[in-house]
C-alpha cells in the first residue's frame, strides 16, 4: 500500500528519501514521487522541486535531475485508489502556483463533492486523485500559519489519511497529520524523519513517536511538536524501536520471502522466550490485560483477522477449543464489520494482524469496542494502530515481514495462539499434565522446523514434479483444514497458479468433479484420528485418476509422493505441516519466474477500504 517519507535536516534530501522509499518498496506500488524545498535565493523561498514517474522507484530516481538539492522534501509510493497508475496520479500533487505539496496515504471519502465545488470556483485539477482536493483546500484556506491552514483543510475533509505538507512559503517545517492510516515520526540529531512505516526509517533513528488517531505535528530540523488536530498540545515521548536495521536487509537470500521462510526457527523461539512457566505447566502472557477472574467469565471467543492472519486465527480458534473448551470462531474481518455483528459482552473478541494496521481489522476493532467489547490483538508490529485500539494482546515478535505474502509471521501468530490457549486452557479445565505435554510440544517446534527446512531439495523437486499444474486442490480435515487454505492461499498468491482449498469431508459433495490428472491434490494427512478418512478421501481422488502429494507424517501409499514431517502433540501439528507448503509454493513461483516479494496486484498491507 501507498508509503510516506520526509526528512528535514542538513543532509541532501533526495538520496536520502530514495533510500526510504526503496525500504517501503516491499508494501506494494505502482507508482512514486518526490518534492523538496529547493535552496532560497537571495531574498526569496527556495520553490518547490517535484519528480513523479509511473512505475518503481528506480524509475523515479532515474528521472530524478542532476541539480536536485535541497534538505527538506517528502516523497511517496501509490497504490492506485482513485485514478490508473500514472504521472500525474503519482503523488506529490501541488497547487497551481507550487507553493504547497502534499503526499497522502487513505481516502478521502467525500472528494468528489469537495472536487466538484473546487472546480466550480475555478481550480483546474491536474489529476484524477482523492488527494488533490487537500492541496487545494490547503492553497486557498485563509489562515496565517501552514498548521492552520492544514487543520482548516482537514475540517472540510472526511475519510482517512496519513498525510505530509510542505510549503514554500514555510520552508522551515513540514506538517503531518493522521486519521486512520500510519504515521511516524522520527527522531534524529538535528534532523527529524516522518515516514508511513518504521521500515523507511531504521536506518537513521530508532527513536520514534507513532501519531494517534485525530493528531498532526510539525517537524522542524531540531524540533518536533504534537497537537490535535483541534489545535491542543499533545504529549509525546519517542520509544526505541526494537527492530534493527539489518533485519531489513535479505541477509544473503535472494528473495525475503526466502529469507522468512528461512528464519522460522529462530522467529518461534522468540514468541516462546520468557513466557513459559514450568512451575504451573502454562505461560505468561503480561500484555493481555485479563486477570483469571475475568477470563473465566469469557463465554465464546470470536477472531477476526484478514488474509493470511485469518487462516492463523482459524487455526488459533481450534486451539482454544481444544485446549480451553471455549466456543470460539475465526470470520474475517472484511466480513465481520459490514453486518452488523451481535456484540455480546461476555466474548472475547481477538483481532489478528501482522501489520497492525490493516484497515478492515482496524475499522472491525473500533466497531467492537464503540459497543463496548473487549478487544485483544494479537500483533506484530509493536506499536500500530490494532495494537494501540486494543485493550490488551501480545505480540508475535516474528520480526519485520517484508516479502508481501506471509510466511513466518503466519507461523509466530499459530504458535502465540497456542501460548493463548494453553493459558486460557490452565485457568479453566486443563490438566497439568496436559499443559506440560504441550509445553513441551512447544519447545521441540524450533527444532523440528530446522528439520523440515533441511528438506528443502526434496520439497524444489517436487515443486518441478507439479508446477505443470493450472489448478490445484488442497484438502484437510479439522486441524488440517486450514493448513490447507492457507497453503493454497500461498501458492495461488505467489506463483498465481489457481487453487482451492476444501475439508476434505466435503470432496464427495461437489469438488470431486474437478478431479482428473491435470487436476493434483495437496493433501494434509495428520496422524491422528481422522487418518483413515484422510486415506480414505484420497482413496477417492486415486480411483478417479487424481495426483496426489501428501504432507504427512508417514509416507502414504495412497498418494504419489509424500513431504513427510516431524510429529509433534496432535493440536500442535498444524504449525508444522504448513511450512514444506510455504517451500513449495515458494520453488513453484520461483521456477516460473515470478516476482516473488511483491506478486502482481497485492500490498503488504491494505490500510483502506
Ligand atoms: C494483505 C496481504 C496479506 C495479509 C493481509 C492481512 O492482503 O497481502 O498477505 O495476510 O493483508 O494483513 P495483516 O497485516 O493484517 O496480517
Amino acid at each position: 500500500m501507498c508509503g510516506i517519507v520526509g526528512y528535514i535536516g542538513k543532509r541532501d534530501v533526495a538520496p536520502l528519501l530514495l533510500e526510504g522509499l526503496q525500504r517501503l518498496e516491499y508494501r506494494g506500488y505502482d507508482s512514486a514521487g518526490i518534492v523538496i524545498t529547493g535552496k532560497a535565493a537571495a531574498g526569496k523561498p527556495g520553490a518547490l522541486k517535484m519528480v513523479k514517474a509511473k512505475g518503481r522507484v528506480r524509475e523515479l530516481e532515474a528521472k530524478v535531475p542532476k541539480r536536485f538539492a535541497g534538505t527538506t522534501g517528502i516523497a511517496h509510493t501509490r497504490w492506485a485508489t482513485h485514478g490508473a497508475p500514472s504521472d500525474e496520479n503519482a503523488h506529490p500533487h501541488m497547487d497551481a502556483e507550487n507553493k504547497v505539496a502534499v503526499v497522502h496515504n487513505g481516502i478521502i471519502d467525500n472528494a468528489s463533492e469537495l472536487r466538484a465545488k473546487l472546480t466550480a470556483d475555478g481550480v483546474v485539477f491536474l489529476s484524477e486523485t482523492d488527494t488533490e482536493v487537500l492541496v487545494h483546500l490547503i492553497a486557498r484556506a485563509q489562515a496565517e500559519t501552514l498548521e492552520e491552514k492544514v487543520r482548516e483543510a482537514l475540517r472540510h475533509v472526511e475519510g482517512t489519511y496519513g498525510v505530509a505538507v510542505l510549503h514554500a512559503d514555510f520552508n522551515d517545517r513540514i506538517v503531518v497529520a493522521r486519521n486512520g492510516s500510519p504515521v511516524v515520526l522520527g527522531i534524529g540529531e538535528k534532523e527529524m524523519f516522518v515516514a508511513s512505516d518504521v521500515a523507511a526509517l531504521v536506518a537513521h533513528t530508532r527513536q520514534v513517536v507513532t501519531l494517534d488517531d485525530g493528531e498532526m505535528a510539525t517537524l522542524k530540523a531540531d524540533d518536533f511538536r504534537t497537537y490535535t488536530t483541534e489545535g491542543s498540545t499533545t504529549t509525546a515521548t519517542p520509544t526505541t524501536v526494537e527492530w534493527e536495521a539489518e533485519s531489513y536487509d535479505m541477509g544473503g537470500h535472494d528473495t525475503y520471502m526466502h529469507k522468512e521462510i528461512s528464519e522460522q526457527a529462530d522467529a518461534v523461539d522468540r514468541v516462546l522466550r520468557g513466557r513459559i512457566d514450568d512451575r504451573f505447566s502454562t505461560v505468561h502472557l503480561g500484555g493481555l490485560n485479563l486477570d483469571a477472574r475475568e477470563a473465566r467469565g469469557v463465554r465464546r471467543i470470536k477472531i477476526l483477522g484478514c488474509g493470511t492472519s485469518y487462516h492463523a486465527g482459524q487455526i488459533g480458534a481450534q486451539l482454544i477449543e481444544e485446549l480451553a473448551r471455549i466456543p470460539a470462531d475465526a470470520e474475517p474481518a472484511s466480513e465481520f464489520r459490514y453486518r452488523n455483528p451481535v456484540v455480546d459482552p461476555d466474548t472475547l473478541y481477538v483481532a489478528v494482524s501482522q501489520s497492525g494496521e490493516t484497515y478492515d481489522v482496524l475499522a472491525a476493532v473500533q466497531e467492537l469496542k464503540r459497543k463496548g467489547a473487549r478487544v485483544l490483538g494479537v500483533v506484530n508490529v509493536v506499536g500500530s494502530a490494532i495494537a494501540r485500539e486494543a485493550d490488551g494482546g501480545t505480540y508475535v515478535h516474528a520480526g519485520p515481514e517484508v516479502c508481501v505474502v506471509s510466511t513466518k509471521c503466519f507461523t509466530n501468530t499459530v504458535v502465540a495462539f497456542a501460548l493463548l490457549a494453553l493459558h486460557l486452557g490452565r485457568i479453566r479445565d486443563l490438566s497439568v499434565a496436559d499443559g506440560k505435554r504441550i509445553i513441551d510440544g512447544l519447545r521441540r517446534l524450533p527444532e523440528q522446523i530446522s528439520e523440515i527446512l533441511a528438506n528443502e531439495d526434496e520439497i524444489k523437486r517436487l515443486a518441478a514434479e507439479y508446477a505443470d499444474a493450472k489448478s490445484m486442490m488442497f484438502i484437510g480435515r479439522v486441524r488440517g483444514y486450514p493448513v490447507a487454505r492457507e497453503a493454497s492461499l500461498k501458492l495461488k498468491e505467489v506463483s498465481y497458479i489457481h487453487a482451492e482449498a476444501y475439508p476434505a469431508s466435503e470432496l464427495k459433495h461437489g469438488p470431486l468433479a474437478l478431479i482428473e490428472p491435470a487436476m493434483p491434490t495437496v493433501a494434509i494427512v495428520p496422524d491422528d484420528d481422522l487418518l483413515e478418512k484422510n486415506r480414505a478421501a484420497m482413496e477417492e481422488i486415486k480411483a478417479r485418476s487424481g495426483r496426489i502429494l501428501a504432507v504427512a507424517h508417514q509416507v502414504q501409499e495412497k498418494a504419489d509422493h509424500t513431504i513427510v514431517v516431524p510429529k509433534n502433540e496432535n493440536e500442535l501439528d498444524p504449525i508444522l505441516m504448513g511450512i514444506p507448503l510455504q517451500l513449495f509454493a515458494y520453488h513453484t513461483a520461483l521456477a516460473m519466474g515470478r516476482d516473488i516479494d511483491k506478486p502482481r496486484n497485492l500490498a503488504k498491507s491494505v490500510t483502506v477500504e
